[in-house]
């Protein structure tokens, strides 16, 4: 795996990969690499000929009160699991190699970006949107890897990638849990023990959740009433949000219909989480949840 520092090096190494006839495919994360970014890269090795594996703690998507600072960075195990995992090469640029001085252009994606974490952490999206469009560009990949873990993300890349003509063709990956169903997330590490246990809360309401959609439950109302309950019932976690929401455009619906998110977002003792369930309807009011 070759480690690469700069945009110009990476440009150089991704154009002569590409002219070589090699399907390039991008994984970008903030590195604390863990099971569900190795997935992804799983996914990608599965589906290109070279894989592109980015680490960059990206400063333009953490408000002034996140945890920017204390963001774990731990550079050299993420590399040897990359490696490991069988990257190819390992972008990873520094803050001022991404935002040289003078930098000023941005991307936002109205509505969609604005909505559930996009109200929550204002900005968040037009940090991701323009390091995610700053990563295509220089590598240009044919195929870039996102998790479904964070539903909401997924979808502005998928909404940018069309409106501005991309040619990457986006892939969203399932969401790997822990054993206790607790889905895996370089902010886990900031849990401590009693926290840790109640974590799990996020996933017992998505639970609960499913299991009234499976007992034929389509009002809207009380199927939220029943992803909310589980929250309020545990002491260490404030509720920040529990909607169900269009796949699309994430515009909260009143009735079950089509492709749709079940999404939560709460602090666990200090510490924000999110979580989700894809509702699929197959056919005429016959859904599936898949947690
Ligand atoms: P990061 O949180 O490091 O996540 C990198 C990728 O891993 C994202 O696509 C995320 O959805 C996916 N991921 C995280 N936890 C997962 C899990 N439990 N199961 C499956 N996939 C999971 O998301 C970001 O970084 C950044 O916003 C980024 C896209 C890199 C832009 O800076």
């Amino acid at each position: 795996m070759e480690t690469i520092h700069t945009v110009e090096w990476m440009k150089g190494v991704a154009r002569a990969a590409r002219a070589d006839g090699r399907v390039l495919g991008l994984v970008p994360t903030m590195g604390a690499i863990h099971a569900g970014h190795l997935s992804l890269v799983r996914e990608a090795k599965s589906r290109c000929s070279a894989v592109v594996a980015s680490i960059f703690v990206n400063p333009t998507q953490f408000g002034p009160n996140e945890d920017l600072a204390k963001y774990p960075r731990p550079f050299e195990a993420d590399r040897a699991a990359l490696e490991e995992a069988g990257v190819d090469y390992l972008f990873a640029p520094s803050a001022a190699e991404m935002y040289p001085k003078g930098f000023s252009t941005s991307v936002s994606i109205e509505g969609l970006g604005d909505r559930l974490e996009g109200r929550s952490r204002p900005g968040h999206f037009r940090g991701v949107a323009t390091v995610v469009l700053k990563l295509l560009e220089i590598v240009q990949p044919s195929f870039a890897f996102f998790g479904r873990k964070d539903a909401q993300q997924q979808a502005v890349i998928r909404r940018m990638v069309q409106d501005l003509n991309l040619d990457a063709q986006i892939v969203t990956c399932p969401i790997i849990r822990e054993a206790d169903g607790l889905a895996l997330s370089s902010r886990n590490a900031y849990l401590n023990p009693e926290a840790r246990r109640a974590a799990t809360v996020l996933y017992r309401a998505l639970l609960a959740l499913r299991e009234q959609v499976q007992r034929g439950e389509r009002g809207i109302a009380r199927l939220l009433a029943e992803l909310r309950a589980p929250i309020a019932a545990e002491p260490a976690a404030t509720l920040d949000y529990a909607e169900i929401v269009d796949a699309d455009n994430f515009e909260p619906l009143v009735n079950l219909r089509g492709t749709c998110f079940a999404v939560v977002a709460a602090k666990i003792a200090g510490t924000r989480l999110i979580d989700n369930a894809l509702i699929e309807e197959h056919s005429a009011n016959s859904f599936t949840v898949t947690v």
